[in-house]
């Protein structure tokens, strides 16, 4: 970050808050540029908040050395790219949804498994078991991938333009799902045809009928307006989405050891106010759409049970991937 002021700083942190970017301008020519690039927008959603606070500690405490560029809502990489472009160095870090990481591990989906988790709750204590902590670094061998920490977004709930109350209301319906064998696998258990497609694609596909419908958190209908697009969002609670806050074991080694530690001592701090913030704003964006005319239903004891049972049979065939005790430990957690 440019040394001339705290007033530069302050700029590019209101640059930050208010578009998400803070522009390659700023960095100094002698400090290593850091490209975060990311795929959600608005201003109350959770990621985009943690990523410019992160952002803006890493600018301030780490001035002249590090100075992290965002590029948030696809500016940069979208969905299909951006795992590619951590691979090839064109981009340091990322928070990618952990369906997302299918091509590279099988153990992630256990943050998948449908109905494993039944709040933020359990999986935030999930992560800090050592079983989860272990899965961080799972990557590293094969492909140099790093996670540097979890963080939540919030529960999933469908939308479609009509009430889903129980998974058979899905049957013959388009549903758009993130690039996970598990989405996939749930959304036919349902009857209806899975639809994998990028998240910047998802609104333009909801609006022309490319698909009937989705599955995401209370965050991301708001700030990205599917409910101007839904007639009908159901909180089916169905299963969590989650982020690996990731970089890769070239940028971290090309970090001296003092560096690398007090970075590394900012991604902690990030990662608790992940789990700090999280709930307050799912809680905000899922008032924010009801305030904007959004339409939720809520599903009686049997509707649900309904869901659970049509979903259990994924464990089961999930099972030998992602290992019994995995499972285990993420339930009891
Ligand atoms: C999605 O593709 O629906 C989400 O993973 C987007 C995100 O990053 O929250």
């Amino acid at each position: 970050m440019k040394k001339n002021s705290s007033c530069m700083v302050a700029l590019a942190l209101t640059s930050a808050l208010s578009s998400g970017l803070i522009h390659a301008s700023e960095c100094d020519p002698g400090e290593k540029v850091v490209k975060f690039s990311h795929v959600t927008g608005g201003t109350t959603h959770p990621k985009v908040i943690l990523v410019n606070e992160f952002a803006a500690n890493v600018n301030r405490e780490m001035n002249g050395k590090l100075c992290v560029e965002v590029y948030p809502n696809s500016t940069l990489f979208g969905d299909s790219k951006e795992l590619e472009a951590l691979l090839l160095g064109d981009v340091q870090l990322l928070a990618p949804s952990l369906a997302k990481f299918g091509a590279y591990t099988d153990k992630y989906a256990v943050f998948d498994l449908p109905f494993l988790f039944k709040d933020l709750d359990q999986i935030i204590r999930f992560t800090k078991t050592s079983e989860a902590k272990e899965l961080l670094n799972v990557m590293e061998d094969s492909v140099g991938f790093v996670g540097l920490g979890y963080w939540m977004s919030g529960m999933k709930y469908f939308t479609a333009n009509k009430p889903l109350m129980v998974p058979s209301d899905a049957e013959g319906l388009k549903i758009r799902v993130q690039s996970s064998t598990i989405a996939k696998e749930m959304i036919r258990a349902m009857g209806a045809s899975p639809q994998v497609m990028a998240f910047s694609e998802v609104y333009g596909a909801l609006q022309t009928g490319v698909v009937d419908g989705q599955e995401n958190t209370w965050s991301n209908i708001y700030t990205k307006k599917f409910y101007e697009v839904q007639d009908s969002i159901t909180e089916t609670n169905h299963q969590v989405l989650a982020y690996l806050f990731v970089t890769s074991s070239e940028f971290l080694n090309s970090l001296s050891e003092e560096d690398r530690a007090q970075f590394l001592g900012l991604v902690d701090r990030a990662t608790e106010s992940a789990n700090k913030l999280v709930k307050e704003k799912d809680a905000v964006n899922r008032e924010n759409i009801l305030r904007a005319g959004g339409k939720i239903n809520t599903l009686t004891t049997e509707q649900r049970a309904e869901w659970v049972q049509t979903m259990s049979p994924i464990w089961e065939q999930f099972e030998p991937s992602i290992g019994k005790r995995l499972i285990e430990t993420a339930a009891g957690a």
